[in-house]
């Protein structure tokens, strides 16, 4: 393989990003912008110790697995790599990845429950930022390509709210008309860096403009046009960000109506406030507790520890079922809107404490009793060793992890079932459509002789 030259060859997979993956003479090439099934020219352009990396050139045999559009793709930006793939191949190709990570790990063939797709799966984004910037000397209003500062223009995002589509249009008519600044990330000047849109299940909408400067020039002139040309927006707030490299700045202006959005998952009502950390699709989050609640199956005498519980949700979501329900989570705002929903929700037996779970669980058994159900929910990065082996100590009944990598999970299933558990059950839910991520649901519970192992083969 010679960088700078062009070569052709079939996509056989997609690697973990979703960019294609082609084999040469067992030299692997990682491509972007195609599917599996294609027959691609690309030139080399990179070389990384164990494969290449190459920019598509060419399509010389469109896929049978390719989705027909009436839309240009190109034009999403690089969060959504599996795009153009059928969203059923899509999801076959999820349910493959989880069981071959598992598999790589534990060498064990689970029998994995059928994935839970979306009917329809555009428009469920309810949190999106969108920059702002300058293209060719032009205000612009889209996307960065991938890995690149370069903003692709959007008129309609098919998978926000269209509402948000009206906020961008009226945002870049408001600009042109005032002739408001961009951003231009160059030279570090304007006014408008990022638009963050979050919409709830009534399509209403609170908007963020997010400033590198502090005054917003005709604020009232948008505010008015934003409320009068949308009908929905029913908060707008102003964030003052002088560092691209993190989504807002700390200090947040309310500048009109409501201060919170108000959602629902289940009967559970929550306020989110501007920065509040929120599932992004609330169609499959229920449907995702739905399992969680099945799989726990609680009862009026369990206690159950809600391991890395964000703001409370899934505790809020459980608790009238149960004796009591305890979360622990790291980010403090996150505690503090998990109490606060307790609160609104009249939720008397859901307790929050902040802190890191490897360091409070062993604390906590002695305040809060042992739990016998323990639900799992961290981050990426999966649970630390040290939370796993308190786990182990506690020695539940019911153990259920959600994960979002199915990688980490494989390596924190291997120290539960070294040690005495099993695997019960798992059911992939596609909280993410057109992206690679995929979240899984496990029931893993004590083993003993007598067990049926259901679930595996
Ligand atoms: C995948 S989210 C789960 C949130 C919540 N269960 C939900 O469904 O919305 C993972 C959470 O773990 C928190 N976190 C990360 N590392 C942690 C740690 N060591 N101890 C406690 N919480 C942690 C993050 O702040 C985040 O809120």
């Amino acid at each position: 393989m010679e960088l700078g030259e062009k070569y052709n060859g079939e996509v056989i997979d997609f690697n973990s990003e979703g960019l294609g993956v082609v084999k040469i003479d067992n030299q692997v090439i990682f491509v972007d912008n195609c599917v599996i099934g294609d027959t691609v020219e690309f030139e080399v352009i990179e070389k990384r110790k164990n494969y290449y990396i190459g920019e598509m050139t060419n399509i010389i045999n469109y896929s049978k697995l390719r989705e027909k559009y009436a839309f240009d793709t190109s034009k999403l930006g690089g969060g959504v790599p599996l795009i153009n793939l059928k969203y059923e191949e899509q999801l076959k190709w999820k349910e493959k990845k989880i069981r071959s990570d598992l598999y790589k790990t534990l060498k064990i063939e689970y029998d994995i429950e059928p994935i839970l797709g979306m009917t329809h799966p555009f428009r469920y984004r309810n949190n999106t930022q969108i920059p702002v910037g300058i293209k060719n000397g032009e205000k612009t209003i889209g996307y960065y390509k991938r890995k690149s500062n370069e903003i692709v223009p959007i008129e309609e995002d098919i998978l926000q709210k269209e509402i948000g589509d009206k906020i961008i249009k009226s945002i870049k008519e408001w600009m042109n008309k005032y002739n408001v600044e961009a951003f231009d990330r160059t030279n570090n000047k304007g006014v408008l860096r990022h638009i963050g849109i979050r919409t709830n299940q009534d399509s209403l909408a609170m908007v963020i403009l997010v400033t590198h400067t502090r005054e917003l020039p005709y604020k009232n002139e948008l505010v008015h046009k934003l409320v009068s040309e949308t009908g929905s927006v029913v908060s707008i707030y102003q964030n003052i960000n002088t560092d691209d490299k993190v989504k807002y700045g700390k200090e947040f202006i309310h500048i009109f109506g409501k201060e919170y959005l108000t959602d629902f998952i289940g009967d559970v009502k929550f306020n989110i406030s501007p920065e509040s950390f929120f599932q992004t699709n609330s169609y499959q989050t229920e449907k995702l507790y739905d399992i969680v609640k099945k799989y726990l199956a609680p009862k009026k005498s369990d206690v159950v520890f809600d391991l890395y519980s964000g703001i409370g949700s899934i505790a809020l979501f459980i608790a009238n079922d149960v004796d009591k329900v305890i979360g622990i989570e790291y980010t403090k705002s996150a505690v503090k809107d998990a109490k606060r929903n307790a609160v609104e929700n009249n939720i008397g037996n859901a307790y929050f404490y902040q802190g890191k779970v490897e360091d409070l669980l062993p604390q906590l058994q002695k305040k809060e009793g042992k739990p016998n159900k323990i639900i799992l929910d961290p981050p990426r990065a999966g649970a630390d060793k040290k939370t796993l082996f308190e786990i182990i100590k506690l020695n539940p009944e019911t153990i259920v992890y959600v994960s979002c990598d199915s990688a980490t999970l494989a390596r924190d299933l291997k120290i539960l079932l070294e040690n005495g558990f099993e695997v019960k059950k798992i059911k992939p839910v596609d909280m993410f459509p057109h992206t690679t991520e995929i979240e899984c649901v496990v029931l893993i519970q004590k083993g003993t002789k007598k067990c049926s192992l259901e679930g595996l083969i």
